[in-house]
């Protein structure tokens, strides 16, 4: 082998990846049970924001009876984009399927950004967004929210330049749930840059700008199926774009980016919207009583939430303790140690006995302001 060869790849690797920070991603259910020795279904997943109830019993029987897993699917996903269009009221011109909402970031920026192009982050918010703008050769120009968690908008004004292509914003926002009122959504659209709206907790809040983006050659709204309709697993997301940049995004993704299982889960789902709603409005009411409980209690202090899960600065102790001690009885939590989340949980909103665990768990958590348990 010649000493080039023998050097291998490395040294053709883009050397702005090799420091790349990876997302965290969650942790399987079978290894959460391995860790906490609790078995699968009797664990209380309040970490990732996903729906407690699954997905609609129709999308199980159509996806048992589907008799061509062995053909491709529709890379034009036809039979969704009727149901689509009807659903979000916006021509199916503007609509594009991806493999979750994810998907749709990355082929955002690989649409607007050049190396080195900028994209302004209001943190603290969903993290694919500075992932997805490295992995795409963007930088990330980060602009904070203030003490209430509201968009800065004058300081995403003036973080504008001639490299800004993007900026993002999250509303509700993961993970402090609040929404973005539309007067401000409007002032960042009038700078010219693309303003993507993830609206992937628009359900639970019922605030949306989805009928503006025809209106508006720079405006973005991205939607999921993981929170409201419970199909996380199966990968289903949809963007709302100004018509020619939907057509440019369905010419450069990946023919078959959604598969024939999710697109079948998207049918059956928009087919079962009363039901699906219906779960919504349980998680909805659920989302008051667990933060009512949490109040009472005194240990965390919840902050209000248009989303499915709520934002917890805790009152006395330590975060990542009270998180430790939940993950050895089964329960998970998100845990938050960083600027502007200092010392918080982010609890997503399950099921009734899910509340009732998790309030009688922390009943019982006696750690002090150092953190140390005594409970048991
Ligand atoms: C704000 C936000 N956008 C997008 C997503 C990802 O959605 P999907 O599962 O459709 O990729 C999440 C998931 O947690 C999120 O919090």
């Amino acid at each position: 082998m010649t000493r080039k060869a023998s050097r291998g790849a490395e040294r053709l690797i883009r050397a702005d990846l090799l420091g790349i920070e990876p997302y965290e991603p969650i942790v399987p259910l079978e290894v959460l049970s391995r860790r906490c020795g609790v078995p699968v279904e009797k664990l209380i997943k309040l970490d990732g924001n996903e729906n407690p109830y699954g997905c609609s019993p129709r999308v199980r029987r159509a996806l048992a009876k589907y008799a061509f897993y062995h053909i491709y699917p529709d890379p034009l996903h036809r039979e969704i984009m009727g149901p689509l269009e009807k659903y979000v009221g916006v021509g199916q011109e503007h609509i594009v399927a991806g493999s979750g909402s994810d998907e749709l970031i990355d082929l955002i920026l690989r649409v607007f950004l050049e190396p080195k192009d900028k994209v302004i982050n209001c943190v603290p918010t969903f993290g694919m967004y500075p992932f997805s703008t490295a992995v795409c050769g963007g930088r990330t120009v980060t602009v904070p929210r203030n003490t209430k968690y509201e968009v800065d908008v004058d300081g995403v004004k003036a973080a504008i330049d001639s490299r800004t292509k993007v900026i993002f914003i999250a509303s509700p926002n993961n993970p402090t749930g609040n929404a973005t009122p539309q007067k401000d959504i409007l002032k960042l659209v009038e700078t010219g840059i693309v303003v993507v709206l993830d609206e992937a907790y628009y359900e639970f809040c019922g605030q949306t700008v989805a009928s503006l983006v025809p209106k508006y050659p720079n405006l973005i709204v991205l939607r999921s199926f993981s929170k409201w309709a419970g199909l996380g697993g199966l990968r289903a997301g949809y963007g709302i774009f100004p018509s020619n940049i939907a057509e440019l995004i369905r010419r450069i993704k990946i023919p078959y980016n959604v598969n024939i299982a999710a697109m079948i889960a998207v049918r059956e789902s928009l087919d079962d919207k009363a039901y699906l709603q219906g779960k919504v409005k349980a998680i909805i009411a659920e989302r008051k009583r667990l933060s009512a409980k949490l109040k009472k209690q005194g240990l965390l202090s919840p902050l209000l939430s248009q989303a499915n899960f709520i934002l917890c600065p805790v009152v006395k102790g330590d975060a990542r303790k009270i998180k430790e001690w939940l993950d050895k009885r089964g329960i998970f939590v998100r845990y938050f140690d960083k600027p502007l989340l200092n010392n918080m949980l982010r609890v997503s909103v399950g099921k009734p006995e899910h509340t009732d665990a998790l309030i009688e768990a922390l009943a019982k958590y006696k750690g002090g302001r150092d953190g140390r348990e005594k409970g048991r």
